[in-house]
C-alpha cells in the first residue's frame, strides 16, 4: 500500500488484529452481519504520516445513526466555545466547519456567515435545529466547487481531518474554497501525546491518521496548504491545533520549535517501542481484570462506551465474561451491544443504582469531568492510560 499523502510505499509496524467498526454499536439481530477489517498502523518513511493500512468505507462509519454527539461533554462544549472565540478574534466574514457534528462549535458562528458540512444525518439535524446552516454530506474537492465564491476566510475542523482518508482531495477542496489570505485551522489528537501516554486506543477505523506538526507540514504542503502555527490543546488526552495558509514560509517560532521537538518521530525505533508498550499494556490489563473477576470475585464495569474502547476490548480480547456492562450517557448507544465483543451498553442510571466494585475508565479523556461527578463512587477506578493502574 502507498502513503495517502505522498504515495511512498508503506508497511504496517504492528497489527491490532481483526476489528469491528469502532462506533458499530449493534443489536443482537445485527451480529450475523457485523463487519470487520484488519487494524494495522504504518508510518510513512518519507512524510512521517502515521496512518492505518485499511479503513472501512466512510458511509459505513458516518451515517444516520452516528452515535457520537460532541455536546455530550460539558468540558468539550466549553473547549469549542473557546476555539470559536479564538477564530472570531480574526474577524472572519465567513467560516466553514468541516464535520460540524451537532453544532457544538458552529453555533458560536451564527452571527456571521457560516456553513457546516456534516455527513452523519442524525447529528447534522441537531445542528440545524440549533439554528446553524448545515449541508449534510461529505466535504471533498467536488463539493468545494459548489460553494466557491462565498468569501471564506476560515475553514475550521475539530477531530475531523484525521477521519478523511483522501487527504489530497480534502486539501484541494479546502484550498479551492479559501480566499488567498484565508486560514485552515484544525485540531486533532496529537501523535506524540499518544506515543508518550501509550493511549493506543486512539488507533481505530475513524482515525485514519494520527497527525503531528511534521506530518501536517509535509502532507499538506504538497497540496498548497502551508503550516503556519501549532498550539497544543488538552482535549483527547493531548491534541494539536494547526493553522495553515496558502502562502509559504510564514511559520511562527512556536511551529519551528515544535518541528524540532518532533525529531524522534522520524526514527523507526519509536514505533517499535510503542508496539512493545501496547503489547505490555494488553497483558497487564488482561491479567488485572482476570485477577479482579476470577480470583477476587469483583464486578468490573466499563465507564463510557467510547469509540476508543472498541480497540481496547477487541485487542485485549475482553468479553461480557470479564466486563459486566458498559455505562454510557448517550441514548443511541444504550440497550445495544459493544462492537465485536458484544458487551451490553447500559444507561448511566444502572451505574448509579448498582455501582460495581471496579470501573474501567474508557472515557479517560474526560477524566477530570468524570472524577468531579463521581466523588460518591466507593469502588476503584481501573485505568490503562497512561499505564495500567487501580486508583
Ligand atoms: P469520547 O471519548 O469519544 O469523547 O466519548 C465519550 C463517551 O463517554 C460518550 O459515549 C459519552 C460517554 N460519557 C459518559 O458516559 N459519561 C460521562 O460523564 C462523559 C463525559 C462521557
Ligand atoms: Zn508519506
Amino acid at each position: 500500500m502507498k502513503c495517502r499523502a505522498c504515495n511512498t510505499p508503506i508497511e504496517p509496524f504492528m497489527s491490532f488484529g481483526r476489528m469491528p467498526l469502532a462506533n458499530g454499536f449493534l443489536t443482537a439481530e445485527q451480529i450475523p452481519t457485523e463487519e470487520f477489517y484488519n487494524l494495522a498502523p504504518a508510518v510513512c518513511p518519507q512524510c512521517s504520516l502515521f496512518q492505518i493500512m485499511e479503513q472501512p468505507m466512510p458511509d459505513r462509519m458516518f451515517h444516520s445513526q452516528y452515535p457520537y454527539y460532541t455536546s455530550n461533554s460539558m468540558a468539550m462544549q466549553k473547549h469549542f466555545e473557546a476555539f470559536a472565540n479564538k477564530v472570531k478574534e480574526r474577524d472572519p466574514l465567513f467560516v466553514i466547519e468541516l464535520g460540524c457534528n451537532d453544532g457544538t462549535m458552529l453555533r458560536h458562528f451564527k452571527d456571521i456567515g457560516h456553513l457546516g458540512i456534516e455527513p452523519a444525518a442524525n447529528v447534522a439535524k441537531v445542528a440545524i435545529e440549533r439554528g446553524c446552516n448545515v449541508i449534510q454530506g461529505f466535504f471533498d474537492h467536488k463539493f468545494a466547487q459548489s460553494i466557491i465564491g462565498s468569501d471564506v476566510n476560515a475553514v475550521v475542523a475539530a477531530n475531523v481531518i484525521c477521519h478523511v482518508a483522501d487527504l489530497p482531495d480534502l486539501a484541494a477542496g479546502v484550498r479551492a474554497v479559501l480566499k488567498d489570505d484565508g486560514l485552515f485551522i484544525f485540531e486533532e489528537p496529537y501523535l506524540p501525546a499518544m506515543l508518550n501516554r501509550n493511549s493506543f486506543d486512539q488507533v481505530y477505523d475513524e482515525h485514519v491518521f494520527m497527525f503531528s506538526a511534521s506530518s501536517v507540514r509535509n502532507a499538506f504542503s504538497r497540496y498548497g496548504l502551508y503550516l503556519m502555527d501549532c498550539e497544543p490543546q488538552w482535549a483527547h488526552g493531548g491534541s494539536m491545533r494547526y493553522t495553515l495558509g496558502k502562502q509559504r514560509d510564514r511559520m511562527t517560532d512556536r511551529a519551528v520549535d515544535r518541528l524540532l521537538l518532533e525529531a524522534v518521530l522520524h526514527q523507526p525505533g519509536t514505533y517499535q517501542q510503542f508496539k512493545q508498550n501496547v503489547e505490555r499494556a494488553k497483558q497487564q490489563l488482561r491479567s488485572t481484570i482476570i485477577g479482579l473477576t476470577k480470583i477476587s470475585q469483583k464486578r468490573v464495569v466499563g465507564y463510557g462506551a467510547t469509540s476508543k474502547s472498541t480497540t481496547v476490548l477487541n485487542y485485549c480480547e475482553l468479553t461480557p465474561d470479564d466486563i459486566e456492562y458498559i455505562s454510557d450517557t448517550t441514548p443511541i448507544k444504550q440497550g445495544k451491544l459493544s462492537p465485536g465483543v458484544h458487551i451490553p451498553v447500559k444507561p448511566y442510571s444502572e451505574f448509579q443504582n448498582n455501582p460495581p466494585d471496579v470501573a474501567l475508565l474508557f472515557a479517560w479523556n474526560h477524566r477530570e469531568e468524570i472524577m468531579a461527578k463521581e466523588t460518591g463512587f466507593a469502588g476503584k477506578w481501573l485505568n490503562y492510560v497512561p499505564g495500567v493502574s487501580l486508583t
